[in-house]
């Protein structure tokens, strides 16, 4: 079929995400990928610097886990998973939790994807009170923090910008300022009012709260917006005081994207429920992963099928998937992932570095692990800000795919990324910034 055919039939018969279809530039129709690249259906190269939404760890094509697929969905391709079990769903819960150093100290609750993931965070918390007695009907989130897009995770990400229309169904939430941390900023004042807002609302309102959601580190669809770890360490520890369950998002920041395997690695602080999702099968199979601490699995235990957790999808625990995900944990150790992360970031932090000295259009640089962003100036910043968009036509025509929010620019290459394919990507962006000098 011609390029030209696939596009007319799209046209007539998809609606894609996140996406105004009457403003909407005609898709990219891609044929194939390899390592960082992505192939058009005319053979066309293009570098994928946002690891196509920030799931692909290791690059496109990779053999290993295609072969792992293979060879899982020839032995046992699904089967549901209450009162059933498999190998390669028991194997990969002993691997996430050795890789999140929670051995013997968690339990792992599988769903499809990270709005799942998070949603099942989210009524863990809400039933684990109920479970012991108390009614608890508000949760707290920090700012401008991005959970997905089922109703709980679009409730606790209400600040994000996304869900207007959906203000009816949301639940309660309180918010937590969170301010954005770039390159020689000084966030200290507002993380002290931040923390001072937090105290009050614990000292007035503790037993409200069934949870406290974080995306720790950075929290993406927002724009890239870092935190300080000792700052997100301050915040947990204080819901943690009030006896409030601490849920880390690391759907975007697991698997080494922050440089560690994750995030809350870096915070010094443990949380109480883990939520994972993307990069968790190398990011080619969907799968998501909660785990929670041995205290909240507890309180689901009784004589009443009403204290059990009344969640599932047909797919929980899909043993391809999960297949997938032990060959991925697998090549992050034999790729020495965190090596492999820290040079990404030595060059991100090189070429950003560079690039900031050349152009006068933009500003708050900032790069953790393999995530690099900075900002267009723009006079008006958000999501909905054109800043961004020509920048990602330009790029594209010049074979490198960038997604800028709003005006935040940010690159999110797979780990297989080499200097040479970063230093094209940031020649792009620098020719790109010099049409607007
Ligand atoms: C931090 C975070 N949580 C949850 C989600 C939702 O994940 P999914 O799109 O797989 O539902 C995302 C998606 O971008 C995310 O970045």
């Amino acid at each position: 079929m011609s390029p030209k055919d696939l596009l007319e039939r799209d046209a007539k018969l998809l609606w894609h995400p996140y996406t105004q279809h009457k403003a909407a530039q005609t898709p990219l129709a891609i044929a194939s990928a390899k390592g960082a690249s992505l192939f058009d259906e005319n053979g066309q190269q293009y570098l994928d610097m946002i690891s196509s939404w920030w799931v692909n760890l290791h690059g496109h094509g990779r053999k290993e886990l295609s072969e792992a697929i293979a060879a899982q969905a020839d032995r046992l391709d699904h089967v549901h998973f209450a009162g059933v079990t498999h190998q390669p769903a028991v194997d990969l819960s002993e691997q996430l939790l050795e890789l999140a150093g929670f051995v013997d100290k968690g339990r792992v609750f599988y769903s499809d994807n990270g709005s799942t993931a998070v949603e099942v965070a989210l009524k863990i918390c809400s039933q684990f009170w109920s479970n012991i007695g108390e009614t608890r009907d508000s949760l707290l989130a920090l700012r401008h923090g991005y959970h997905g897009d089922t109703v709980g995770a679009m409730s606790v990400g209400g600040t994000s910008g996304f869900f207007k229309s959906f203000e009816p169904w949301m639940l309660k939430v309180e918010y937590v300022a969170a301010p954005n941390c770039w390159w020689n900023s000084s966030t200290e004042e507002e993380e002290a009012l931040s923390l001072q807002h937090l105290d009050n609302l614990i000292k007035n309102r503790a037993t409200d709260f069934c949870g406290f959601i974080v995306e720790p580190l950075i929290q993406g669809a927002a724009g890239m917006r870092f935190h300080r770890p000792a700052f997100l360490k301050a915040v947990c520890e204080m819901a943690r005081a009030a006896g409030i369950p601490v849920i880390f998002d690391e759907v975007m920041t697991g698997f080494y994207r922050t440089g560690s395997p994750f995030a809350f690695m870096q915070c010094d602080f443990i949380p109480d429920l883990l939520c994972l999702s993307k990069g968790i099968t190398g990011g080619i199979l969907p799968l998501g992963a909660t785990i929670a601490s041995p205290k909240l699995f507890d309180a689901f235990m009784g004589d009443s099928f009403s204290l059990a957790l009344a969640h599932g999808h047909s797919f929980t625990g899909n043993p391809i998937s999960c297949a997938a995900a032990l060959a991925s944990i697998h090549l992050l150790k034999t790729t020495d992932a965190q090596n492999l992360v820290s040079q990404i970031s030595d060059s991100l932090t090189k070429k950003m570095t560079a690039l900031v000295h050349s152009s006068s259009k933009i500003e708050k640089p900032r790069v953790l692990g393999g995530i690099a962003a900075f900002e267009i100036k723009s006079s008006n910043p958000d999501y909905a800000s054109a800043a961004g968009k020509p920048l990602a036509i330009f790029a594209q025509k010049h074979g490198v795919i960038l997604r800028p929010l709003g005006n935040v620019v940010y690159l999110m290459p797979p780990y297989c990324t080499t200097d040479s394919e970063l230093a094209l990507a940031f020649d792009v962006i620098h020719s790109y910034l010099e049409t607007l000098e």
